[in-house]
């Protein structure tokens, strides 16, 4: 496995962008330093270590499955993102057609981990043997691939439509699979369904309805369960009115705990998800990065697997951090920064968007995000964007660097791996520096398209 593992190409960009002062990094996923909640933070640390009686047992090692309180107050979030609370808004018509059990929220299917990678990793390191398939889009979250990668698995890739997954794609895939005799070694489809990494799409709910439904048609050939894994990394920074601004924005209500929403419901809102969807979501997106608090809901046998793996990796995310995270989600601090944060990216984005239409060239399409962090440009097909590629070298030059889009597709032996496009991101980057990181770009741009 050693061998196997590469370095990952998240830290080589990461590394460029941490140390070359004048470079404009529009490459990490790094959200936005200025709006971290410093102030809030410490606020709720304050309240954690009031006294002896509540900053205790913060610093006590915790449990494996993670902080009771925390694992409560999530399940109830959850619930509420899905399904609505009294002042959330949902779209109508989206997960109310059919009464959802509300076992899927209960604590006790919900791991808290060390970030969501971390549920991401012991997930797949529980289902799948060396040799084993798993489904992803394509293109997807690079950093999944490293770990197909590292632990010896094949990806066979979904398409991806403005809506999401191309479900007429996937049972073609399917269908081949079962042709070659292949079905048998898939134990998972990997699928980040809101704003997704990297191309900011969301997978509509009924798709996902679809989905869950071709998964255990094909399931049923082979006699083990073909899970879901959702990861929702991206799910609370929605725009909620896309991109068109502060002033389209609706006058939604703010929930102390959710913030608003107007994204569609997760898979666990699907008839028949309580045994196949596994949700990953984190604090990392909508609260700070370097917390690293993620969070599972699993069903059994999954839950207790991957609860007895994180048992051997940590036995307990830091519980500082839980407590950290509970304080800031029962007090309100997590909800309104969760909104403030909305309209700070939907303004980043908007900024951003302005800079795209005014630099770059006719020739390069580029897709519009509704939330996350991240514009999708797309060269014509004999423009290569590659690490190696003359316009990822001028860029470098140039001082601007872009996520190539070529990492973000698995190897697929059925499909050439595109190379022309690239993942654009307006997180970090200041918008004096995404005006002139665009405004770099699209010279580069111009230059060889
Ligand atoms: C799609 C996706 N999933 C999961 C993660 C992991 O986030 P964390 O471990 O901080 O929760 C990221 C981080 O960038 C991501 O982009």
């Amino acid at each position: 496995m050693g061998q196997r593992s590469t370095e990952p190409p998240i830290s080589w960009l990461m590394h460029a962008a941490l140390s070359r002062p004048k470079l404009i990094s529009l490459a990490a996923g790094f959200t936005d330093s200025a709006s971290l909640p410093v102030a809030e933070a410490r606020a709720a640390l304050n309240q954690v270590l009031r006294s002896p009686k509540t900053g205790q047992p913060a610093l006590q090692y915790g449990s494996t499955a993670g902080d009771p309180v925390l694992r409560k107050l999530t399940a109830e979030y959850l619930r509420k993102l899905d399904l609505g609370g009294t002042s959330c808004r949902r779209p109508q018509n989206q997960g109310q057609r059919h009464a959802v059990s509300p076992e899927i929220y209960s604590p006790e299917r919900l791991l808290i981990t060390s970030g969501s990678q971390q549920l991401l990793y012991m997930t797949t390191e529980a289902l799948c043997d060396e040799g084993d398939i798993v489904l992803v889009e394509d293109p997807t979250y690079f950093v999944y691939l490293g770990i197909l990668q590292s632990r010896g698995l094949r990806a066979r890739t979904v398409r991806l439509e403005r809506d999401g997954l191309d479900l007429a794609h996937l049972e073609s895939v399917l269908q081949s699979l079962k042709r070659t005799g292949e079905l048998r070694r898939v134990k998972l489809f990997y699928l980040v369904s809101y704003f997704q990494n990297p191309t900011g799409i969301t997978t509509s709910f009924e798709k996902k309805c679809g989905l869950l439904k071709l998964l255990k048609k094909f399931e049923r050939a082979v006699g083990h369960p073909i899970y879901l894994l959702e990861d929702a990394a991206y799910r609370e920074l929605s725009f909620s009115a896309g991109i068109k601004g502060r002033d389209a924005l609706p006058r939604v209500q703010v929930d102390r705990q959710v913030g608003t929403t107007v994204s569609p419901p997760s898979a666990l809102a699907v008839p028949g998800a309580a045994e196949r969807v596994i949700y990953a979501g984190t604090f990392s997106k909508p609260f700070a990065t370097g917390v690293r608090v993620g969070y599972g809901v699993l069903p059994e046998p999954v839950f207790s697997a991957v609860k007895h793996i994180k048992g051997n990796h940590d036995f307990g995310t830091s519980n500082l951090l839980q407590h950290l995270v509970a304080r800031a989600l029962a007090s309100g601090i997590y909800g309104r920064h969760v909104a403030r944060l909305q309209k700070r990216y939907a303004h980043k984005a908007r900024v951003m968007k302005r800079a795209i239409e005014k630099h770059f060239p006719p020739a390069v399409e580029w897709w519009e995000p509704e939330g996350g962090l991240y514009f999708w440009a797309r060269l014509p097909r004999n423009v290569p964007t590659g690490v190696k590629s003359k316009v990822f070298q001028t860029a470098l030059k140039n001082d601007v660097l872009y996520v190539p889009g070529e990492i973000c597709y698995a190897d697929d032996p059925a499909r050439r791996k595109p190379n022309h496009e690239m993942r654009i991101s307006f997180g970090n980057a200041s918008e004096k520096d995404i005006r002139e990181g665009i405004k770099r770009l699209g010279k580069v741009l111009k230059k060889f398209v």
